[in-house]
Formats: structure tokens, sequence, C-alpha cells
């Protein structure tokens, strides 16, 4: 089979020729190494969490940066103790977990991906660090590119969804957002992608579980945003807290030597997951805390997070012939370059007005609720219920309507709630709104007060239930085996079901939730994944109708728990679904042996999911025109273009989000059943029609192949134009 191959190792000799031409921040990186005693170098490697109490640590030389600090007064103490006390003046860096947001808060990751709109995603993370880098914090723990397709793992609110390709537009958007055009600017900075690999995959969903993916797996799926955002200038990244294949990631010289800095060329700082390295020795890969330093640094990382293994046995380990003094220059030399380029060295303090000046802008709070806005996902409109344009008096109910902690999501350590508009705060200047909360929180399942709020309901035009999850029920350390409502909560949705009035629910969740009782329970359901500050303004917009829902799900959403993982971008079986599923209801009793029509499904929710990936409705219809290739025979310089028509049906401008998905029918590997390559937002007034035109690289076809290279097999291709990862009718082209 000719094969059209991609020479990657051009990529790795012009990385290497790039890195041989000394920068003048190289020059200054040397001279100042060239000073360092090894204690010193080793005090760089270190990252402590804390604030004015570690000032003596950094007098010492024995910390490189802080994190969990955000008190301006004790970030400026540390580092006067830095720059003017310690023998060398090497400035602190400080860092945060600044996810989405940082007074400001914006929707969770996982919402902006159901933007499908990375310029919002992109000034959302400007936004975050003008906040940020306003309080002292030059450096984030994020994006979280790990690629996940089990929603019971909690982490899945912090990244974007189980799809690689939008996994990539989202983390670039958020690298440039965070890190502006110059890491010097003093309102930029330094990401760090995260976690660094296949953290998404935990078995069974449970966080921190051990993960098998196979190196193709790795390459295909895992590893794309990783080096898409590293070859965009992300300056860190973060080794994952799990092991692949036997190996912990913070001690696997193969991911971070080989691939990361050998085959990508990448020269950014690597820091571990908070004591990753201590923690392998849990895993069983290391003897103790020693071990972990030595495995650690010789696998290629630079700093350590809230291990104390570097500090304490670096120099033990250096005598000993362990670590060669080379790799602890390595790693310093990340370090310092990183500080360099940040600037601190000429700015390390911060002024301690800044932020009065920039959290809550008003332009802040606008974007914040414009993507919310965008995040939102319409996923059932019986009989056109919404918008609410004609109710005048509406019933609000339910623990999540007036919760402005809770909307705000995990991970959010320095958002106010007092900052915080909720629904029933912004509904209030819509309609007469009666409030009745019939449950006090998510997990509530006190049923008392339903006979209230039923009695509620018969004053009103229209009910609107907000429900979901606390914040704390997802991020880290938050999975779940059962996705379905907390609580009372589908017990409030059948109640008013019953109330004969029309039922919006709004789902405010950190993840997607088994929602299927609830949607038979309701005539609309919008879902929001934790808006974030202006979730409010921007739920009561698209209820009123000032707003028409775009948002797309960034992840299928499932039936039953049962199902997970599951997602769209499957291989196939022997044996796909070819629409014969018997259900259990099917089968009679003492039924003779049989293979029940012999294909993957489930005998109980049988094999498709409850909504597909790419999936959200609009208060329009969008007609899709059959797509027409430029061409159906390319070759492997080519570009596929493929034009279609898209129609506005409906009485609302309202914006599209049109998918192009492609399959590589036959591969010396068994291929994805499809794989989204492209997508983009389409505003179309009333009635209007409009021609689209998508372009793709056939080079955009390479995948990971038996041979393990990066190449595209010619052969016959398989393209979808539509509104969702389930829907249209594909067209032919071959590569030849
Ligand atoms: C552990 C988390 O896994 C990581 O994402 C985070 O950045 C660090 N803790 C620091 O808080």
């Amino acid at each position: 089979m000719k094969r059209v191959r991609f020479i990657l190792s051009i990529a790795v000799l012009l990385a290497a020729t790039s890195c041989t031409a000394q920068t003048e921040t190289d020059k200054r990186v040397d001279e100042l190494l060239s000073k360092m005693t090894l204690q010193e170098k080793i005090g760089q490697m270190n990252q402590l969490s804390g604030g004015a109490e570690l000032k003596n640590e950094a007098a010492a030389g024995n910390v490189g940066s802080i994190l969990n600090c955000t008190d301006v007064k004790a970030i400026n103490i540390v580092q006067k103790a830095a720059v003017e006390e310690s023998r060398l003046g090497i400035p602190i860096l400080v860092a945060r977990d600044v996810i989405h947001g940082f007074h400001t808060i914006f929707p969770i990751p996982l919402g902006q991906a159901a933007t499908f709109d990375p310029a919002i995603v992109e000034k959302g993370a400007r936004i975050s660090a003008v906040e940020a880098t306003a309080s002292g914090v030059r450096w984030t723990f994020s994006p979280m590119l790990d690629v996940a397709r089990d929603p019971r793992w909690g982490r899945v609110a912090e990244g974007s969804g189980e799809d690689p390709y939008l996994d990539v537009q989202m983390g670039v958007a958020m690298v440039k957002g965070y890190q502006g055009d110059d890491l010097s600017d003093p309102t930029s900075m330094a990401a760090c992608i995260k976690h660094f690999v296949g953290y998404g995959a935990a078995e069974g969903g449970r966080d921190y579980n051990s993960t098998m993916i196979s190196e193709r797996s790795l390459r295909n799926t895992y590893f794309p945003a990783f080096k898409a955002t590293a070859e965009a200038g992300a300056a860190t990244l973060m080794t994952s807290f799990n092991e692949i294949d036997g190996v912990p990631s913070t001690g696997n010289k193969w991911l971070l030597k080989d691939v990361l800095r050998g085959e990508w060329g990448w020269d950014g700082m690597i820091v571990t997951d908070w004591n990753s390295a201590g923690e392998m020795i849990a895993h069983g890969f290391s003897r103790d805390l020693k071990h972990t330093a030595e495995q650690a640094v010789n696998a290629g990382v630079d700093m350590d997070m809230m291990s104390y293994g570097f500090i304490q046995y670096i120099e033990e380990l250096v005598k000993e012939g362990k670590i060669s003094e080379k790799e602890i220059d390595r790693a310093v030399r990340n370090i310092l370059k990183l500080k360099f380029e940040l600037g601190l060295f000429e700015n390390p303090y911060v002024d301690e007005t800044a932020s009065a000046r920039v959290d809550y802008a008003p332009e802040h709070l606008e974007a914040a609720k414009q993507c919310a806005v965008e995040s939102a996902i319409l996923l059932q409109n019986k009989k056109n219920v919404l918008p609410l344009d004609k109710a005048k008096t509406i019933l609000v109910t339910g623990p999540l309507a007036d919760a402005p902690y809770e909307q705000m999501g995990t991970w959010v350590f320095d958002g106010q709630k007092e900052h915080t508009v909720t629904p029933l705060t912004a509904l209030r200047e819509e309609y007469n709104v009666i409030w009745e909360p019939g449950l006090k929180y998510s997990r509530d399942e006190n049923t008392k007060d339903f006979a209230k709020v039923r009695k509620a309901a018969a004053k009103a035009d229209a009910v609107v239930v907000f429900v979901g999850e606390e914040s704390i029920l997802s991020g880290e350390a938050h999975s779940l085996s059962n996705l379905d409502l907390q609580g009372a909560q589908s017990e409030l949705i059948a109640e008013m079901s019953k109330t004969g009035k029309p039922v919006v629910v709004v789902v405010m969740a950190g993840r997607p939730l088994t929602i299927e009782r609830d949607l038979a329970n309701c005539d609309a359901m919008l879902y929001s994944f934790h808006p974030g500050t202006m979730g409010g303004p921007a739920l009561a917009d698209l209820i009123k109708g000032k707003a028409v829902p775009s948002g797309k799900l960034p992840m299928t959403f499932l039936r039953d728990a049962g199902q997970a993982p599951f997602y769209y971008n499957h291989n196939n079986t022997g044996r796909p679904n070819n629409g014969t599923e018997t259900l259990l209801k099917d089968i009679p009793v003492e039924a003779g042996q049989t293979s029940l029509g012999c294909t993957s499904f489930y005998l109980d929710t049988g094999y498709g999911p409850l909504f597909p990936f790419g999936y959200g409705l609009s208060y329009t219809t969008f007609e899709y025109g059959a797509p027409v290739l430029e061409k159906a025979e390319l070759s492997e310089n080519d570009v596929i273009r493929v034009s279609f028509d898209l129609k506005n049906k409906g009485k609302y401008e309202a914006t599209e989000v049109a998918q192009l998905y492609v399959q590589d029918c036959v591969g010396s590997v068994v291929r994805p059943v499809k794989e989204l390559k492209r997508f983009e937002r389409i505003t179309l007034a009333p009635g209007e029609t409009k021609t689209v035109t998508f372009e793709l690289p056939v080079a955009e076809l390479a995948f990971w192949n038996f041979d393990m290279e990066y190449v595209v097999e010619p052969g016959d291709f398989r393209l979808w134009v539509a509104g969702d990862s389930a829907s249209g009718e594909p067209v032919s082209f071959v590569v030849k």
C-alpha cells in the first residue's frame, strides 16, 4: 500500500536548529546559572503552597515558585525576600489554579467547549489573565486537555469533553488568551497544559485510577491537544497523577524526554502535579521519597509541586551520581528562562491597587455573559414552549435558581458569590416572579415544601425549574457512579409536570447527567454546565427570547451511567448496530439461547445514547443542503473543499454550529466511525440561506497507523456536514 509519509524528523530538526541559536534570554540564563550553587539550583526546582510565611524560605533560596496565595501584600513580602534578601535575587513565580476565571467566573471549561467558539474562549482566558495578574498571579494551571469519555469522572467539568479536535481548538484558544502576544507583558500569565497524559481515561471514571491506553491511542487521541498547544507556545506542562501501562507519568521518561522534548521539540518547563512525585511510592513504582526525586528528575521533570522530595534529596542524589548535574542544569535553565520571559527580573512586584481597577469590570461581566449564553444547550422544546416571550407571571423553583456559589462551578477559589447574578435575580427583571425553591440544595430529599410549589404553580403562566449539581459534586476527586439528578429534584420536576402549566427545566451541572426521565416530565430543557458569575442574566435572556440557544454537546449524553464510557468517535465492532437490537421487554420468558440480534448493544438501554455529541437545538430550525465536494478524487497535497447550503427556516436570527465529520473507511488499523474535523458558528437571519465552505487539507487525515507512522493512507473516505455527530448523509471521496 502506497503511504503518504509525514517526515517527523524534519520538524524535529527545525526545532533543534532553532534551539541552537542562543537568544538574549539564553545568555542571561547561562550567566545566572553559572553563578548558582547546587543548593540554589535545587531551591528553584521546589514549589511550595503558601504565602508570607514562606519568606524565610524565599530569602534562603529554597523555593522557586509558590502556589495558592493571592493576597497581594503577602506576595510582595515573599517576593521582596527573594529579590532583596536571597544571594542572587531570583524572583519567585506565583502560581494559581485559574481554571475558568479569576474573579469574574466564566462557565466551567466543559461549558466553554459547548460554545464551539474559540474566540469567546480566548477572550475569557485573556480576561482571566488580566484579573489574575493584577493580583500577582503570573502562572495558571490551565488548560486541562484531558480527553474525557466517562461522565462519572468528576473532572470532565474541567476539560473540553470527549473529542480530540475540539480539545485542540479550545486548548489553543486558552493558551493564547492567557499568554497574550508577549509573556513579558505584565498582564500575561504562563499557561500550563495538563495533565500529561491520559488522566481522563481513569478506569471506571474513578479519579486517580489506572489507565490502559495503547501507544497508538495516546498518539491518535490523547496527545493531539498537548502537541498543538505545545506548538502554540504553551510555557509549561504538568505531569498527571495516573500511570499508563504501569508507569506513572511523573516518572515516565518516554513521555517527557522522548516524545515531548524529542519528537515535539518543546522547550517549556515541566512541573509535577501536587505530590505526584511522592505518590509514586503508593503506586509501588518508587521505594521512598528519595527514589521518587531520582526517577522524576531523570524522567525529565523540572519542578516539584509539594512532594518535598527534590529539596530534601537531590543534593545527595547528585553526590551519589544518581542524578547528573546536567539534568539539574536542564531543569533550572527551563525555570529561569520562564522567569526571564515573564519579565519577573524587571518587574517582580505587584501593584497593590491594581486588582481593584480590573476585577469584575463591566466588559469582563459582558464577556462572561456572552460565553454563558453561547454555552447553554437546548435539548428539548416541545411545542416551542421556549422562549417564554408571552408569559407574564412565572413560577421559579428548584435548588439552583438562587444559588450564587453553586452556579460558579468547580475550581473557584477567588470568584465571590456576592458578585454572582442568579437566574432568580435576572428573571425578576423580565417577569412577575413567584419564587418557591421547593428544595434547599441539590441533594435535598425533603419534599415537604412541594405542596407550596404546586399551589404557586396554579397562579403562574409557566413554571421554570432550576436543578442540577452543587459545585462540589464535580471536579477533582468527585466521581459519581450514579448520574441521575440528586435528592428529590426529579420528583420536583415530576410534580410540576402534573400542574398542566408549561414546564421549562434548566439544568446547571458540572457534567452530563442522566436526565431521560426528567425530559419526559417537562416541555423544554436547557442544559447549562455551571455557567459562572453571569449565568443568571444569560439564562434569563435565553428564556425570554432575547438570545437564542446555540450551544452543542461537547460530550455524548447517556441514558444510564452504565453505558459509560461512551463516545461518538469509537472504532467499529465486527457487529455494529444494524437496528435489530432486542430490548428486555421483547424477550419471552424461557427464551431459548440466542444471540438477540448479534450486535453490540445493551438489553436495557439499547445501542444509542440519549443525545449524541454535537447535539443542540435552537428556537429556529436549520436545513442542511447536500454537501458538494469540489473534487471526489484527491492526492496528498490537495485540500478538500466541501460546500453546502445552510438555511434558517424559522423566525429568529440564530447561530448554528455546522460540523464536518470524516470517516476513513478502511485502514491498516481500525479507524473511528467518524471524526470531527472542522466546525463553524454561522449566524443567519430568519429565512436566510448561506453557502458554507469548509476547507480541510488531506494532510489532516493522517493518523498513527499499524507501523506507528503518522500517515494518510490512500483509499475511500466518507464525509458528513451536519448539526451533530449522528445526522447527515455522507458523501464519498478517494485519496489516491
Ligand atoms: C491537583 C490537580 O490535579 C491539578 O490540576 C492542580 O493544578 C493542582 N492540584 C494544584 O492545585
